[in-house]
């Protein structure tokens, strides 16, 4: 056997995603037309809110082209410790955030912070995919928990409180975070503040750290975000949220986490991260100066994400309720993020598997949408909601056509 120049733990980046996205390119290669729903990228859709271009081109101008501080520039940690503040009234410092390469960069942040190999992490399905690839990569063992479809998608917290019990306290001993997505992809679920309650209590008796990604918080539709700042008082966690879906810059490669905390193992947790972001050196400066200005900046940040979350509510419902008319799919009605989530009738339709559905989707409709098995949950797929209503109508319409004709001709 040849020597392998791939490591063997390569093998967790490649995913069903990448098949069908190859398909797709062939596709697009010949000249065919693809409705694509298969990326959240909002900047696709909304033009990146001027003052925020404005902030980036002024930062460039005045030569801000070098490393930053480490942990990020001081005018961000401070808009974020401030916007923490101001919206959940939470006390958090300068000191508590750590600013990152998207949101995306946390998650090595954390697996590499908080666990050693063989350690374990509780996602709860559906996930966010690359939650449970960068968790593989650090050979961090994904423990999952599940969101209830029968429950509206929220956490099922009784299968949850069944398997802590089943663990022994050794076995308990090696789960180092639970990490929540609220309001969640590909959901689009936002968890009640009850929930959240239990949820945190859950963690608290068994001393599991908690970790949310709340990088969808201002777009929620007709109800109340609930930040876990809000409810977990007293019980160590992170927060991680971003510029890339509230202030639509999803191309800038700016996140943060907040760790807020006063106990030593916050303090433990923060300062680690900071190390790590000094081993990396410092994410994209001139676009921290662009993000401090598009949180600080009141006035123009809540005319233009109400703007646009009034435009993606508007989509998300129109979506919603064009699928939730096919007999063969199930939908529950997202409240926040842009993705409706629906569940596939595959015996209807004679089919194997969601994987089955997305590539016969892709080949025959030419529409692009994820399969739910991506997300660790088969027999779904996933499909964003971001573009116009003239172009969501013509690729439901492509995908209750197709699913028509797949229930009458059979296998
Ligand atoms: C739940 C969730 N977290 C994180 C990200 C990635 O964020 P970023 O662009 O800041 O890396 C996404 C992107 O779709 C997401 O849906």
């Amino acid at each position: 056997m040849p020597k392998s120049y791939v490591s063997s733990r390569s093998r967790f980046a490649s995913s069903p995603i990448a098949l069908v996205h190859k398909a797709a390119e062939e596709l697009i290669r010949k000249n065919v037309n693809i409705v694509k729903f298969d990326s959240g990228d909002p900047a696709v859709y909304f033009r990146t809110p001027k003052y925020i271009i404005d902030a980036y081109v002024a930062a460039l101008r005045s030569g801000k082209t070098y490393y930053s501080r480490a942990e990020g520039v001081r005018e961000l940690v401070d808009a974020v410790a401030a916007r923490y503040r101001r919206m959940y009234g939470l006390q958090a410092s300068s000191g508590d955030v750590v600013v990152t390469e998207g949101l995306s960069e946390a998650f090595t942040f954390i697996n590499n912070a908080l666990a050693d190999p063989g350690d374990r992490g509780i996602l709860f399905r559906p996930y966010y995919a690359p939650y449970s690839v960068y968790a593989n990569l650090n050979s961090v063992d994904p423990l999952y928990g599940d969101y209830s479809e029968s429950e509206g998608w929220s956490i099922d917290l009784e299968s949850l409180r069944r398997s802590l019990k089943r663990l022994s306290p050794s076995q308990k001993r090696r789960i180092k975070y639970m990490l929540l997505t609220n309001p969640n992809n590909p959901t689009g679920t936002v968890l009640d503040r009850k929930v959240l309650r239990e949820v945190v209590d859950i963690a608290s008796q068994n001393d599991i750290f908690l970790i949310s990604d709340e990088i969808y918080d201002e777009l929620v539709f007709g109800k109340r975000f609930t930040s876990i700042a809000e409810v977990a008082k007293g019980v160590p966690y992170s927060i991680m949220n971003g510029a890339s879906k509230d202030f639509d810059a999803t191309g800038f490669r700016v996140g943060f986490i907040i760790t807020p905390g006063n106990d030593r193992r916050s303090e433990q947790v923060r300062s680690a991260f900071s190390d790590y972001a000094v081993e990396r050196l410092c994410a994209n400066t001139p676009a921290q100066y662009a993000v401090a200005e598009g949180i600080s900046n009141l006035k123009e940040h809540s005319r233009s994400i109400e703007k646009m979350r009034s435009a993606i509510e508007s989509r998300v419902k129109f979506a919603s309720k064009m699928l939730s008319e096919n007999r063969y799919l199930n939908v529950i009605e997202p409240h926040g993020a842009f993705y409706v989530f629906p569940r596939i009738d595959l015996k209807a339709l004679h089919m194997k598997s969601d994987d089955e559905f997305v590539f016969s989707a892709l080949k025959e409709k030419h529409v692009q949408i994820r399969s739910g098995t991506a997300f660790g949950s088969p027999s779904h797929f996933r499909m964003v909601a971001l573009a116009p209503k003239d172009i969501l109508e013509d690729g439901i319409n492509r995908i209750n056509d197709f699913c028509r004709k797949h229930a009458r001709t059979g296998p």
